[in-house]
């Protein structure tokens, strides 16, 4: 079942999904020299967090035309549609698409797009896509970021998010633009509760209105906020192998995802940058099997709560959620 299983992916960053092997072609072609961001056994290395962002950083400088987004976006769902990934969103950002030009950002996205159609007509995997501002680049660049995603919103770009450094400028701090992408009809997440606690994923519903949190896991640590969250149906983002990967928890057995279920807060499971992390939704499946002893109906439930709240259209919404009834039948 975790190998074939239909899977539904809301929290995946582009950049951050890209090969190792991919990038380093890249910087071949380029004649750029990545060595550093690598190990001996060719993945991706980094100390923590702070220097995860460093790297994942660094990989980008291979990324630099609307040509290599197009090589990029094949070869991520190539890889998700191999873990039984049906529908994926994935996290785009202007600032390195076009440094948050308007005219550059429609290129980027323009082959994004169709290279996205080529690949759900190889593999039926259906993308859409989420633009999202970096904390850690400060508030003003985020506006020019949310005026891009404004200028683009539509039935394929169809979500405003946040990521970044948690530890640097607050929610609130980010308003002027969640408020700009709510106006232009874009649905809204936002990353919190992953480095810093409970109060930050209150800040995030409260000054961005956002209805998805991307992680949201250190809410566990305030049992009244859990309440709060399964009350108001808050759907969480949560990728159980990027935190243990970074040092948030020790290892899966520490991680909270089955306590915010079995308290009825709307999870679901996704990589949020499976090579840095050397993981893919089958592992994550694999690993919440063993560990938490989830078993077919908790994953057919996974996946239907992701699709349900996955911020396409109705129509194609209702095509995924028909083809995991198919299954689940
Ligand atoms: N960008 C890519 N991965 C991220 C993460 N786990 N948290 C915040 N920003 C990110
Ligand atoms: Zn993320």
């Amino acid at each position: 079942m975790t190998t074939t299983h239909p899977k539904v992916e809301l929290h995946l960053h582009l950049e951050g999904a890209a090969p190792p092997a991919f990038i380093r072609g890249l910087a071949a072609e380029k004649r750029l020299d990545l060595s550093g961001i690598f190990d001996e056994q060719g993945n991706y290395s980094f100390r923590d967090f702070p220097h995860f962002l460093k790297v994942y950083e660094a990989a980008t400088e291979t990324l630099k035309s609307p040509g290599d987004y197009h090589r990029l976006t094949l070869a991520v769902l190539e890889q998700s549609a191999a873990s039984g990934v049906i529908y994926t969103e994935v996290f785009l950002s202007p600032d390195f698409c076009g440094g948050g030009d308007v005219a550059a950002w429609r290129d980027y996205l323009g082959a994004i797009r169709e290279a996205a159609a080529l690949a759900e007509a190889r593999d039926g995997i259906v993308l859409r896509g989420i633009v999202t501002a970096i904390r850690h680049f400060g508030p003003e660049r985020a506006r020019r970021t949310a005026l891009c995603a404004a200028e683009t919103a539509g039935d394929w770009l169809v979500g405003f998010g946040l990521a970044g450094n948690e530890n640097i400028c607050k929610p609130k701090d980010f308003a002027w633009s969640f408020d700009a992408a709510r106006e232009a009809g874009l649905r809204l997440t936002a990353h919190a509760g992953e480095w810093a606690g409970p109060d930050s994923v209150r800040d995030a519903i409260r000054d961005l209105r956002v209805e998805r949190i991307g992680h949201g896991v250190r809410a566990a640590e305030d049992p009244a906020l859990v309440a709060d969250l399964a009350e108001r149906g808050i759907v969480l983002e949560v990728c159980p192998g990027s935190n243990i990967a970074l040092g948030l928890y020790p290892g899966w057995s520490a991680h909270p995802i089955e306590t915010l279920r079995a308290r009825g807060v709307r999870v679901t499971v996704s990589t949020d940058d499976p090579p840095f992390f050397r993981t893919s939704m089958r592992h994550e499946y694999q690993m919440l099997a063993e560990t938490f002893g989830w078993d077919d109906a908790v994953f057919a439930d996974l996946a239907t709560t992701a699709a349900r709240a996955a911020f396409c259209d109705a129509e194609t919404r209702d095509r995924i959620l028909k083809r995991l009834e198919k299954a689940h039948a």
